[in-house]
């Protein structure tokens, strides 16, 4: 089948991992955010809210913030992130964009993951690099000290974050996706 502009973007996203200092252009942000607005939402409640951060100084806060709760982890690999001095979780990308909802909306999770791809698929569209960021997902958000933080730059009330985006571009050309493993798919027809 013939290809188009949406499949080959699909198909040339890649997770990145290292990011120049360039910031990304305010317009092309704000592209993105709006694309993660359209995602579509369980029974189209759209109550889903995003943090666009750019400010590298509160960046840095937050990832202080969430190394302190690690430290704290019986889990040995995050107590070791925690007490990493050089571990920054966003990859140090100049750009953080923080999906969270309301915890007792059914779909909460899945309308951020719609919204999440939205956001990486027009980013690539628009020559910017992402990638998923996880570490203020799984009762992060809850840790008083980055519930506060997450609240004063104003997100609602209440709410958790089910993932991020962190936003850049990459200092290294984009790798070629790995072959997808054979019996993803069946068939019934
Ligand atoms: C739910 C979810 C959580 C992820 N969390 C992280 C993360 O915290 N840090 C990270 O570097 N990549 C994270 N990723 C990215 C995956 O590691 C990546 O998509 C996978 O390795 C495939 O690589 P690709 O995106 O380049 O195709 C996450 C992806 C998903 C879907």
């Amino acid at each position: 089948m013939e290809t188009n502009i949406v499949m080959d973007t699909i198909r040339r996203r890649r997770s990145v991992r290292s990011y120049s200092a360039r910031p990304v252009e305010r317009e092309k942000l704000q592209a993105i955010v709006e694309a993660a607005t359209w995602a579509p939402t369980g029974m189209n409640r759209r109550t889903f809210h995003f943090l666009v951060v750019t400010d590298a100084a509160r960046l840095q806060e937050l990832n202080r913030r969430i190394r302190a709760v690690f430290r704290q982890s019986e889990l040995p690999s995050e107590k070791a992130r925690g007490e990493d001095e050089n571990y920054v979780c966003y990859y140090n990308a100049p750009a953080l964009i923080i999906a969270s909802n309301e915890p007792s909306e059914a779909w909460a999770a899945q309308d951020c993951a719609c919204a999440l791809q939205n956001i990486f698929l027009s980013a690539r569209s628009l020559g910017v690099d992402s990638c998923w960021i996880n570490q203020l997902c799984k009762g992060m958000s809850d840790e008083p000290q980055v519930y506060a933080l997450l609240r004063s730059w104003g997100m609602p009330e209440g709410h958790k974050v089910y993932g991020c985006a962190a936003l850049g571009y990459g200092d290294r050309p984009l790798p070629e996706g790995a072959p997808r493993r054979e019996g993803l798919v069946t068939w019934v027809e």
